[in-house]
Parts: structure tokens; C-alpha cells; sequence
């Protein structure tokens, strides 16, 4: 089956990948469901926006801790390098992830839709200014913004309750029906409006490749070839088989 979605990419004229939490489990980021998943441990209420405006500084220890203290330090995996590398030779037009740990971008993979946002930047709720994360100090909470003086800032993740950003909703779209081979990563397909983005592709034919350790909402809906596994091993073995003989 390896060999066969290698065939797939190598012979694809517009092969994208979509992401979610199991990509960056490897790099010790918990999912958000399941059993070791983030909502069995923390309330997902301190993400949902209207909580967060009137509740920021509670909101904000929790985020604090979960989004900066604990996985601030995560580094990317070889999966996020295999997608990587495969950008690198032409073999992957884009990433289209739901992830907001900014591991693809650092992995040196270019054309990422973030579409649920990124952690590493925060953004002032009353001006719009944007600040990188790391310039911004979490001892005292909330943060507040240094351009206008006193807008809240957030981090430019989506909340519950949030529309989804742009241009990375509309990019990820056309993205989606462009493609003739898509990869499904590391996502259980439980969240709307992202879970729609692979049936977007599938309306175009796209043939659908996806790898997770458990099957997901999508595996007897669209996909094509599923491999079983952890996102490690398993992209490891398909950038082999993709590279193993010389491309045409
Ligand atoms: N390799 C591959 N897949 C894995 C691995 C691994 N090592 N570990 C876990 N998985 C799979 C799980 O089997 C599951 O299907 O990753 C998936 C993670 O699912 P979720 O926790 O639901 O994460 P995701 O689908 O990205 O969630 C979507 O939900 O709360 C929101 O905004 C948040 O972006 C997130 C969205």
C-alpha cells in the first residue's frame, strides 16, 4: 500500500496535504480528543471567545500554561520534515493544517493555510496589531497591547466561536478542489468546517491517501488507501518510496 500512494504522489500533478493534532503527537503535543486528548483535561470553555472577553485573565493561565508553557518548547518531527522535503521536490503544492503550533513552517515547509491560526503570533483585539509571541511577556496576565495601549491581546488561533480566518479558509478550499492527490494526516474529521475540506477534494476526483493510527470519520467515507500507523514511521517509509527511484 506504501508503494502504492508512492506511486500516487510521484505521479500526481497537484498533491496536497491536511493536518491535524496526531501529526504533532510524536513531538510530545497532545491530541485534543481521545483518551490522552486536552479536552479530558482541561474546559474547552476557555476558548470559546465570549468566555475569553470577559474572563481573560482566567482564560489566559490556562492558555498560558497548555499553548506556551508546555508545548512552547515542542520541536517538529520527521513527519513535518518529510512533508518538507517533499514541497522541496516539487512533490507537494501545499499544506492545509489545522494545527497551530507553526511545527510545518519550521520544519521549512512554505506554503502552509493556517486554517485555524498560529500560537506564536498574539493579536490585539481592539487595533489588529500583531506581535510575535516570544516578544511578549506571560507573567502578567492578560497581556495587554503596546501599540494602542490597552487592547486585550489574544493569541491568532481561532476560538470557539470564531469565524474561520482569511485568506487560509478560501486558500485551502481552492486548494482542496485543485488537487488530484491528497493526503489526510493525523485527524479524526470531528470538527466542522474542516472536516468538509477532504470531501472537497474527493468531489474533484482527488484520490485520497490517509495515514492515522486509528481510522478516522473520513476512512470508509473517501479514502482511497489507508495507512495504518504513527505519522513518524509511516511518512518516513512513504518519502522513501517516493524518492527510491529517480523521478521522471
Ligand atoms: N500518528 C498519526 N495519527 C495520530 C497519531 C500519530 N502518532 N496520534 C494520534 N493520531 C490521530 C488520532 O487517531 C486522531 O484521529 O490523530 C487524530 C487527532 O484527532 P483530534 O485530537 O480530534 O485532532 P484534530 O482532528 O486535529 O482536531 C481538529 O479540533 O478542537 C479542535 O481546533 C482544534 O484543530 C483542532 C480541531
Amino acid at each position: 500500500m506504501i508503494k502504492e500512494a508512492a506511486e500516487l504522489i510521484r505521479k500526481g500533478k497537484r498533491v496536497t496535504a491536511f493536518t491535524g493534532a496526531g501529526i504533532s503527537v510524536e513531538s510530545g503535543i497532545p491530541p485534543f480528543r481521545g483518551p490522552e486528548g486536552l479536552w479530558n483535561r482541561y474546559d474547552p470553555k476557555i476558548l470559546e471567545i465570549n468566555y475569553f472577553r470577559h474572563n481573560p485573565e482566567q482564560s489566559w493561565m490556562v492558555i498560558k500554561k497548555i499553548f506556551y508553557d508546555f508545548f512552547g518548547t515542542a520541536k517538529f518531527n520527521k513527519s513535518h520534515k518529510a512533508l518538507a522535503v517533499l514541497e522541496e521536490k516539487k512533490l507537494l503544492s501545499s499544506i492545509i493544517t489545522q494545527n497551530i503550533d507553526n511545527l510545518h513552517q519550521e520544519a521549512g515547509s512554505r506554503v502552509v493555510h493556517e486554517y485555524h491560526g498560529n500560537s506564536k503570533r498574539l493579536v490585539c483585539m481592539d487595533c489588529g496589531e500583531f506581535f510575535p509571541s516570544s516578544e511578549i511577556d506571560l507573567n502578567s496576565l492578560p497581556p495587554l497591547c503596546s501599540s494602542c495601549g490597552s487592547g486585550l491581546l489574544k493569541p491568532d488561533f481561532i476560538f470557539f466561536g470564531e469565524p474561520i480566518p482569511e485568506p487560509a479558509g478560501s486558500n485551502s478550499i481552492d486548494d482542496a478542489e485543485r488537487s488530484d492527490v491528497f493526503l489526510i494526516i493525523g485527524t479524526s474529521g470531528e470538527i466542522m468546517p474542516a472536516s468538509m475540506i477532504p470531501y472537497a477534494a474527493k468531489k474533484n476526483n482527488s484520490k485520497i491517501i490517509e495515514i492515522n493510527t486509528e481510522r478516522s470519520s473520513f476512512t470508509n467515507s473517501i479514502t482511497d488507501i489507508f495507512l495504518q500507523g504513527k505519522a513518524t514511521e509511516t511518512l518516513s517509509k512513504l518519502l522513501e518510496a517516493v524518492l527510491k527511484t529517480p523521478l521522471l
